[in-house]
């Protein structure tokens, strides 16, 4: 399999630029790990004032996103990769989840398509989009931070890009559990001690310790995740 690819369109490919030259991200570019180009949408724009937005039939606020700049940016990104998945970033869309993140890790191109939210003309989204994604239950202003914010999930499990390998089994919802409570120097800080046990070199007990902790800590904080967990278990 190839290095994916991720194209984003956005009307604010600047809000991308520190991002993506950051930390993992940066990383994985560099080592030619995933491949993600920006592309403002203007450049599929028409005309003298290259307008990529209108106002909506029938009246309303705010202002939608035109279809042709839409359509002819896929169509051209697509040219020489036909099966290119398309997502549009929507607080309609399904809710992202670490298990959707592994799927769109292995799939090796993904075009965001994203703008601002009063909307987008509906044909976009019935005859262009693929899969539409919500980040969570509340507006932004525009979907390019959400385009940010699902591409920075994925990319975690897109082998090689953490370089510690057990940093994804220890992520939160890795197993659908939260994750256990981490410490470092000082031992003791403003009076506050390190578990013991953390300190102790029994990797075994550290180990049940750090399980007993995740299983509290998911129980306490989300409780449906935690029964979904134990029902698992028991059907196993
Ligand atoms: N665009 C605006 N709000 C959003 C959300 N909650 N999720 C994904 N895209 C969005």
């Amino acid at each position: 399999m190839g290095a994916a690819s991720i194209d984003v369109v956005s009307l604010f490919p600047e809000m991308l630029t520190g991002f993506l030259a950051t930390s993992i991200l940066a990383r994985a570019q560099k080592k030619g790990l995933v491949h993600i180009s920006v592309h403002s949408l203007r450049r599929w724009a028409r005309g003298k004032h290259a307008v990529t937005d209108e106002r909506p039939f029938g009246g309303g606020a705010g202002m939608l996103l035109k279809p042709e700049p839409l359509f002819e940016a896929v169509e051209e990104l697509r040219k020489d990769a036909p099966s290119a998945w398309v997502i549009y970033p929507s607080p309609e869309g399904r809710p992202f989840s670490t298990s959707r993140a592994r799927e769109l890790a292995r799939m090796e191109r993904l075009i965001f398509l994203s703008g601002h939210y009063e909307g987008i003309d509906e044909r976009v989204r019935e005859h262009l989009v693929d899969e539409e994604i919500s980040i969570g239950d509340y507006v932004l202003s525009n979907g390019t931070l959400a385009a940010a914010v699902i591409i920075d999930a994925l990319v975690r499990h897109i082998p090689e890009v953490l370089g510690d390998e057990e940093s994804l089994e220890q992520d939160s919802f890795a197993e659908g559990l939260l994750s256990f409570p981490q410490y470092t120097r000082p031992e003791i800080f403003r009076s506050w001690a390190v578990p013991p046990i953390l300190l102790s070199g029994h990797h075994r007990a550290i180990r049940d310790w750090r399980q007993e902790q995740r299983l509290a800590r998911t129980r306490a904080r989300r409780p449906e995740l935690w029964e979904i967990w134990q029902k698992r278990g028991e059907k196993d």
